[in-house]
């Protein structure tokens, strides 16, 4: 048989594309070497939450005093949060297998390689298949990067792979990088009472970041007992008797891990593609963003592997409709990459969407800034979490360009100024509706009334 899509990679770009196919009735195969689930399910995006909330009711826990509930001694049990996050993730792989299933999408275990027009999979016995397609969408996904002097060996020198399934809490980590991944860690560490070094060779965690938010996030890991160095390069590890010295600027840290978190490269080295017309840059597949196609006829590329967007499982389902859709119909329906939502699952969250200030500048705009402290809004003061603001930029006279929230559950609050800065909303138009009372929410309202020139609070 010939199926209209083979999907090689079932992360969410890959299984966002195969379980949208539905909706035209198109035969799909999604290739898989693991279970479905790909980083995000598996290693990334939902274990990390798993942590992070964990970390966050230990957290809460050790403060209940404050709210006049005694819990007794509060003590971790590593072992339990772990077996949680891992029966969480579970759960998820067994729904979604569910769900392919209920597709009727093949799912396909082996290693998917581009081959004569259509996917080879290699099985784990070592026997290979050929699968004939109409369509491929590449949607490989990505593998963590390291720096010189610091190359993963699983045990001291890791990945969040690794990472995410210590079976205790490390006592002392040095944490390379202050992105998303290094300041979440950074946290789930420190708020459980670990001893953490966390280095950015940027000038701030979360850069790219407005930097009155990230200042908040860092005021806080600095709370939690995070050593933020920012500015930072380091020298290469020293391993030496089951332990690691960090190296920098004439100093050191010395530590039982080192979890390394400068960004992920695309897995695009061995699925075939020096025998197709695929352009690629540095390593990521080069497509037209209008369909996800690639310079291969009917070769399209979804998520992390593709250059120039962002590496978001979010992203990744978005970038699997526009491939499906365009296969389907020759429809294009570009992914609208001026407002996807970037959240850090911190404590605070600091999420944004849009352009950020320096964003704004540097592409000709006249920026006209607004912002509002979570000080005075009362349900923060009841959360006590009160660290925290609302950011908007406008342009002078014009619409909602980006926002950023940090403060509780910014990671939901910042959908609401999603829709602002996709439908271009002047501040008038969505400063008119009104926030209910007492919400964090309404630190964004106020913010909006402030960018129409009338403040209120
Ligand atoms: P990232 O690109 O977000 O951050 C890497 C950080 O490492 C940067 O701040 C960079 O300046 C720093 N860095 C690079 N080399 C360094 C060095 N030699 N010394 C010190 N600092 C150095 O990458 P990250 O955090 O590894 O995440 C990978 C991808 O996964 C990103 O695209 C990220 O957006 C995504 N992700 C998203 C999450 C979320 O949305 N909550 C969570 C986790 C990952």
């Amino acid at each position: 048989m010939v199926y209209d899509v083979v999907i090689i990679g079932g992360g969410p770009g890959g299984y966002a594309s195969a379980l949208y196919a539905h909706n035209f009735g198109l035969n799909v195969a999604l290739v898989e070497q693991e279970r479905v689930g790909g980083t995000c399910l598996l290693r990334g995006c939902i274990p990390a939450k798993a942590w992070l909330k964990t970390a966050d009711v230990y957290a809460h826990a050790l403060k209940a005093a404050e709210f006049g509930v005694n819990v007794g001694d509060v003590s971790l049990d590593w072992q339990a949060a772990l077996s949680r996050k891992n029966k969480i993730v579970d759960g998820l792989v067994n729904g979604l297998s569910g769900l392919l299933r209920s597709r009727k999408v093949d799912v396909m275990s082996g290693y998917g390689r581009v081959a004569h027009g259509g996917v080879d999979v290699t099985g784990h016995d070592g026997s290979t298949q050929h699968l004939e397609t109409r369509n491929i969408i590449l949607a490989t996904g990505s593998r963590p990067r390291s720096i010189p002097g610091y190359d993963f060996d699983g045990d001291r020198v890791v990945s969040s792979r690794e990472a995410l399934d210590w079976t205790e809490r490390p006592d002392r980590v040095a944490i390379i990088g202050a992105g998303a991944i290094g300041s979440e860690f950074a946290m789930i560490l420190g708020s459980t009472g670990a001893e953490v070094h966390l280095f950015e060779m940027l000038d701030q965690v979360v850069p790219g970041a407005e930097p009155e938010a990230a200042k908040v996030l860092q005021r806080e890991l600095k709370k939690k007992g995070v050593k933020v160095r920012t500015g930072v390069v380091v020298g290469p590890a020293e391993l030496n008797d089951g332990r690691v010295v960090v190296p920098f600027e004439g100093d050191y840290v010395d530590v039982d891990k080192v979890l390394v978190a400068v960004g992920r490269a695309p897995v695009t080295d061995d699925v075939g593609l020096e025998s197709t017309a695929v352009q690629m840059e540095r390593g990521f597949v080069r497509v037209d963003p209008n369909t996800m196609m690639t310079a291969e006829p009917s070769v399209y590329a979804v998520g992390d592997i593709v250059a120039g967007t962002p590496q978001l499982a979010h992203a990744g389902f978005a970038e699997g409709i526009a491939a499906v859709t365009h296969i389907a119909t020759g429809q294009t329906v570009p992914v609208d990459y001026r407002a996807i939502p970037l959240v850090v699952y911190t404590e605070p969250e600091l999420a944004s969407v849009g352009l950020t200030e320096a964003d704004a500048r540097e592409a000709g705009y006249e920026v006209e800034t607004h912002d509002h402290g979570m000080r005075g809004v009362g349900r923060a003061i009841i959360q006590g979490e009160t660290g925290g603001l609302v950011k908007v930029v406008t342009e002078k006279d014009g619409p909602i360009l980006g926002a950023t929230v940090v403060g509780p559950a910014a990671g939901e609050l910042i959908h609401e100024l999603m829709y602002a800065v996709a439908w271009e909303a002047l501040p008038e138009e969505a400063a008119a509706f009104i926030h209910a009372h007492p919400t964090i929410a309404e630190a964004i309202g106020e913010t909006l009334l402030s960018a129409t020139g009338r403040s209120l609070h």
